[in-house]
């Protein structure tokens, strides 16, 4: 079944929000007197923001009531906000515009598939709310990746078949969530971390469309 389709990951992957991702979360824990790490954090990205705020008490040995964590992960959001209300379209990742570009001549659909709530707001800040054909983002869907709801949904309002897309993701939850789908999941970092990933490379900027292509529609 030939590729018709890539979806994209944004945090990470169009833009390099995952490290205020991970600046607001160590602020948020360092205030709670414990600390984390950048290789604990790989562990966090991907993954909702409730979601994460309790892998972090976990590892701070935290227990606290509801209306605590969700003050808590309010209060990591403002931080967050307040990184990402400084970005324009300089912020987008090298390699990303001439991705697109190729993308677009060889005729492929697009999506976004990010489960973060704030992927309206970061999209109109780069410029790219009017990029991609279908938008899925954490205010449209009900399970977070590892679960593959946010790359299935997108195939489906392109009406393309799972096989038929290609996955772009830098997280280990998102990788499997791609996996899962039934999708050729192209890993964005390092082979170490994102071992269930069908091809590795560093970042966009080192891949080209036919090169990815050739992959994905060679598979299996
Ligand atoms: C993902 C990030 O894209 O979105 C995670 O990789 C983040 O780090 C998640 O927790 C949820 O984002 P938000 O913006 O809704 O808190
Ligand atoms: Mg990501």
């Amino acid at each position: 079944m030939p590729i018709k389709a890539f979806l994209f990951d944004l945090d990470g992957v169009i833009v390099d929000t995952a490290v205020y991702h991970y600046q607001a979360w160590k602020r948020l824990a360092n205030e709670l007197g414990f600390d984390i790490s950048e290789e604990f954090n790989e562990r966090l990205k991907g993954v909702s923001r409730t979601e994460s705020l309790d892998i972090i008490l976990a590892h701070g040995g935290l227990t606290l009531p509801d209306e605590e964590k969700l003050e808590l992960a309010s209060q990591k959001n403002n931080w967050y906000l307040d990184l990402v209300s400084r970005m324009t379209a300089e912020d987008i990742l090298p390699g990303v515009a001439t991705f697109f570009s190729q993308v677009r001549k060889a005729g492929l659909q697009t999506a976004l598939g990010s489960v973060s709530k704030n992927a309206p707001l970061i999209l109109e800040r780069i410029g790219m709310s009017a990029v991609f054909d279908a938008v899925i983002d954490g205010n449209k869907i009900s399970k977070g990746k590892p679960d593959p709801e946010v790359f299935t949904k997108g195939a489906a309002e392109l009406e393309v078949r799972p096989a038929e897309c290609v996955v772009f993701e830098d997280a280990v939850a998102g990788v499997e969530a791609g996996k899962r789908g039934g999708m050729f999941v192209v890993g964005l970092g390092s082979p170490e971390v994102l071992t269930q990933a069908d091809l590795v490379a560093p970042s966009l900027d080192v891949l080209t469309v036919d090169e990815v292509l050739t992959k994905a529609n060679a598979r299996p």
